[in-house]
């Protein structure tokens, strides 16, 4: 199969914020417990930390990671999570049934994103809590020494201010499943005198308001439309979230979900219009899809009120990297709208990483993300692909390819190519209207024997990036050999013809 990529490095969609490739660390499940905090384990550093997860997490260039939740914020107490650890109560987790100990809290967290290279992104409970104790979180991590909070984080150790700069108001609250869940009205004042509250106390700081949790949801863009005008002064971003499912284990639909996130981001790119319209306003709002991921195999929800239990730890196959792949092109490809995204979650829970005491298994996922969150750099280049389609189930039509495509400043382009037919190797051909490739840096591959293919403790580099093949021609054009269920990453250097 033959395919070809017309790129014109005039015609991008502006910067691609790096903050697209985040994170996010609820504590739910064996994610902080056993995950990132395990001082029991011989991986552990002097602080618990598992020094083996730091490392991995580095790989993955985060940017930020959200933090504490997900569902799990909305009754949390901040408070229960700071000073001497033997001080520290233990409390029952009413989102996940679980035994929550408090010995990892906002300051474990601080310490631990310096080790692993990343920035706090801080979700505060508007669920049972609300505008006072958000402000007083924003106190205690961003006012100098002085007042009450911030003197209490000074006496917990920690003199220097953390200067968290993205803060989530709240999580998922158009969700009946939210401790707090209010319709979106009664949300959107919540958050807007939290939001006063808090950007009172520091005027730096960018809040991302809570958008729909599912594109699925009955108040989809309703919810979103009405809290955003409400709030519109207020917030930088609404978020969106979307988990991915193939329950019909039908691989050439599951395939086609690149198209659907596109859609989401499409959703928002017009809400945001309408609501900027509305105000008349310069003021642009952007999106944080602030938790993606394929989520459908592993159900487990109910930590029967024990600690660090097994919930939702999902194993990753092939077909999920490829649609993790995706996720990421749609980001890049819409570098105009989304501008912070966090894979949810980072280690044991729905992540790319599973612990045992004693060892670290890498999943599929990690990979094109690793790769893309590297080589991605510079403009969201507009990627024009001519490609034949193939049948993607109930979804009709869909092109072979997924494309997103980069240009760093110095000119240095990247392609992101995932080949979604289970049957054709396609061979790609790349050219620039305005430039020529100039020698081709670097080729990786993700793909496996079959759909299903996946890593194991047993087994755990049968998907794994490989070097791939690719060849400049003499127009500088680069052509490259995309495999059946693949994901291809190309990082070339161009000049101007
Ligand atoms: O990531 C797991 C859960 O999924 C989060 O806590 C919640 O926000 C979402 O529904």
């Amino acid at each position: 199969m033959h395919a070809t990529l017309i790129l014109d490095t005039q015609h991008h969609r502006g910067e691609i914020d790096p903050r697209i490739f985040s994170g996010f660390l609820e504590h739910m499940g064996r994610a902080v417990y056993e995950g990132v905090y395990d001082p029991e384990s011989p991986l552990a550093d002097e602080q618990g930390f598992r020094r083996d997860v730091i490392e991995a997490i580095r790989g993955l260039r985060m940017p930020l990671m959200r933090y504490p939740g997900g569902n799990f914020v909305s009754t949390y107490d901040w408070t229960d999570g700071i000073g001497p650890r033997e001080q520290r109560p233990v409390r029952p987790d009413y989102a996940w049934k679980s035994i929550e100990t408090n010995q990892f809290g906002t300051d474990e967290f601080m310490a631990w994103c310096r080790k692993a290279d990343t920035a706090p992104m801080l979700a505060v409970n508007l669920g049972t809590k609300g505008a006072t104790e958000a402000q007083a979180l924003v106190e205690y991590c961003n006012m100098p020494p002085g007042t009450h909070w911030a003197d209490r984080r000074v006496a917990n150790g920690h003199r220097e201010p953390y200067s968290v700069k993205v803060w989530c108001l709240g999580n998922e609250m158009d969700g009946p499943w939210q401790a707090g869940h209010v319709p979106a009205m009664e949300y959107a004042r919540r958050a807007d005198q939290a939001a006063k509250l808090m950007r009172g106390l520091d005027p730096g700081i960018e809040l991302v308001l809570c958008g729909s949790s599912g594109r699925g949801m009955k108040t989809y863009m309703e919810w979103d439309r009405e809290a955003l005008e409400y709030c519109w002064d207020h917030v930088a971003y609404v978020s969106a979230h979307r988990y991915s499912e193939n329950h019909r284990n039908d691989t050439d639909w599951f395939l086609a979900e690149g198209v659907e996130v596109e859609r989401i981001i499409e959703d928002y790119a017009g809400l945001f219009a309408y609501v900027r319209g509305l105000k008349r306003a310069n003021k642009r709002v952007f999106l944080s899809f602030d938790e993606w991921n394929v989520w459908y195999k592993a159900g487990e929800m109910d930590g029967k009120w024990t600690r660090a239990p097994h919930l939702i730890e999902e194993v990753y196959n092939l077909e999920d990297a490829l649609v993790c792949a995706q996720y990421l092109n749609a980001f890049i490809r819409r570098a105009d709208v989304v501008k912070i995204a966090c894979i949810a979650q980072i280690v044991n829970i729905i992540a790319p990483l599973l612990t045992k005491r004693d060892g670290l298994l890498v999943q599929s996922i990690y990979h094109p993300f690793a790769i893309m969150a590297e080589l991605a750099r510079g403009k969201s280049l507009v990627p024009m692909v001519h490609c034949p389609t193939y049948r993607a189930g109930e979804r009709g039509e869909a092109p072979v390819l997924d494309v997103s495509a980069s240009l760093a400043e110095d000119g240095t382009l990247a392609v992101f190519a995932v080949n979604r037919s289970r049957t054709d190797d396609v061979t790609l051909s790349i050219s620039l209207a305005d430039a020529r490739a100039d020698e081709v840096h670097a080729v990786r591959v993700v793909t496996g024997p079959d759909a299903k293919a996946a890593n194991t403790w047993e087994a755990p580099n049968v998907i794994k990036p490989e070097g791939g093949t690719a060849r400049i021609v003499e127009d500088g054009s680069v052509t490259v050999a995309v495999p059946k269920l693949g994901f291809v990453a190309l990082r070339a250097a161009t000049a101007a013809r």
